[in-house]
């Protein structure tokens, strides 16, 4: 149907330029007017009717083509593919790769060794309460009350949902729509921009420095409408950084009277030693925030907190309620018997203080050795380098598998690159050094001599 398409276009034509062009036509296929299947109209038609150069319509269909929009086959023409195909590209090129490596870094988990003690949490469990009904409460009453007590601002009510990533999707889900404009991070987490990307919304990477992300940065971006901000509160993947008082009291400022919604991911909850600072504090009508306790607590727990403002979580709540319903109260009680309980309580601490002991180590070494790495906390740490296939590649060669930090960035990575390194695997003082040495050798290896081609 070209003649609706092009009224379509013409309705949604902010700028005449490529870029206009190409959100032209996401809110055309966000708004159901294109569907997946559907060819655009011909180049020379587009250009002659909405008055723009055959150049820049042609411009227009490469960038769409480029964000997976649409694919161009010469006989065929322009089409518009599906959106809900995503993949999960960019997880997959941080994270897959043959683990044959002697200590393998590159993954972001927490050490199984400092996860806590199930044992007691466990035995707690021939009590619990029945399981054999679909209409109990979908988070057990008195985990609401240990986490509703325990939240960096006040809220009435929790849920209890299947990980951060599975807030996360309920929220991508339910809020946001193709061509939205979201911020995120950048340098930020790869599954959380695959799962944007498979739902069309533009990605506005914003960078993060010692405080968080970047004020004037934001601001800018905040002068087009945004539908929300994704940030990490504490020890940020893979930077390290934790948000101050005063940054998250700046956003909290540049976000009074919009309607963008922040959604914080705190994935290091019970492992940061600093105080949670949440934009909740100044905005809780605008902030989603969501607890994981896969760090902490461990990953196959599966099990995050999430508070939300009423409209956005009965979206949540009524979207879940559609799918797996809640999430496994035997596993929830599991969690408030260790949430509660004084030694599984002293090992997170324990965690904790392991956790950043290991990091210290190898960026003081780091340090020394000439290589800054910003970021206070977690277990990661980013590390520039010179040439990231280089370093990549040398330091598996001496056995130590990383993350390249191309897949982490939103924007281009520059003429050098970093890798993303999992230190808090690392056990003994020796091998912490030796790594450090290792990270400091791999991150001036090819491309700074002048020899480059
Ligand atoms: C920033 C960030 N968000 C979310 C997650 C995933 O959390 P969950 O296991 O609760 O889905 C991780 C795990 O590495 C993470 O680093």
């Amino acid at each position: 149907m070209p003649h609706v398409t092009l009224t379509a276009l013409e309705a949604r034509l902010d700028t005449p330029s490529a870029k206009g062009l190409a959100h032209a036509v996401s809110a055309t296929i966000r708004d159901g007017l294109l569907v997946a299947g559907d060819r655009l109209p011909p180049i020379r038609t587009v250009a002659a009717e909405l008055a723009l150069s055959p150049t820049t319509v042609s411009a227009a269909w490469a960038l769409l083509a480029r964000s997976g929009t649409v694919a161009t086959d010469g006989r065929r023409g322009t089409t518009v593919l599906d959106q809900r195909s995503g993949g999960t590209v960019r997880y997959r090129a941080a994270l897959e790769r043959p683990s044959t490596f002697a200590h393998d870094l590159s993954t972001g988990v927490p050490d199984p060794e400092l996860l806590p003690d199930l044992g007691q949490a466990l035995a707690g469990l021939r009590t619990a309460p029945t399981t054999g009904s679909y209409l109990d409460d979908p988070v057990l009453p008195a985990l609401a009350e240990v986490l509703v007590a325990d939240w960096p601002f006040a809220v009435e009510e929790v849920s209890v949902v299947d990980g951060a990533m599975d807030a996360m999707d309920l929220f991508v889900r339910t809020q946001l729509r193709f061509g939205d404009r979201v911020v995120v991070e950048d340098p930020g987490f790869p599954p959380l921009v695959d799962l944007l990307e498979s739902v069309g919304v533009q990605l506005v990477g914003v960078a993060v420095d010692e405080e968080g992300l970047d004020l004037e940065a934001l601001e800018a971006t905040l002068r087009e409408p945004v539908a929300a901000v994704v940030l990490q509160p504490r020890a940020q993947n893979p930077t390290g950084v934790t948000m101050t008082s005063r940054r998250a009291e700046r956003i909290a400022a540049l976000l009074s009277g919009s309607p963008t919604v922040v959604v914080e991911d705190d994935s290091a909850a019970g492992l940061s030693p600093s105080p949670l600072v949440s934009l909740g504090q100044w905005r809780p009508e605008q902030t989603v925030h969501i607890r994981s306790f896969s760090k902490s607590h461990g990953p196959d727990l599966r099990l995050a907190a999430l508070s939300a403002p009423a409209r956005i979580l009965n979206d949540l709540n009524g979207r879940r309620q559609l799918g797996q319903g809640w999430s496994s109260r035997l596993l929830q009680q599991v969690l408030l018997g260790l949430l509660t309980d004084d030694v599984a309580t002293a090992q997170v601490q324990t965690a904790a203080q392991t956790y950043a002991a290991r990091r210290a180590r190898v960026v003081d070494r780091l340090r020394e050795r000439g290589v800054e790495v910003g970021g206070t906390e977690g277990i990661n740490i980013w590390v520039p380098v010179q040439d990231e296939t280089a370093a990549v590649v040398r330091l598996a060669s001496q056995g130590i598998g990383v993350a390249p930090g191309t897949p982490f960035r939103i924007g281009p990575s520059g003429p050098g690159g970093h890798v993303r390194a999992t230190v808090g695997l690392v056990r003994d003082e020796a091998a912490l050094d030796s790594l450090a040495d290792a990270l400091a050798d791999a991150a001036t290896t090819g491309g700074w001599n002048g020899r480059a081609r």
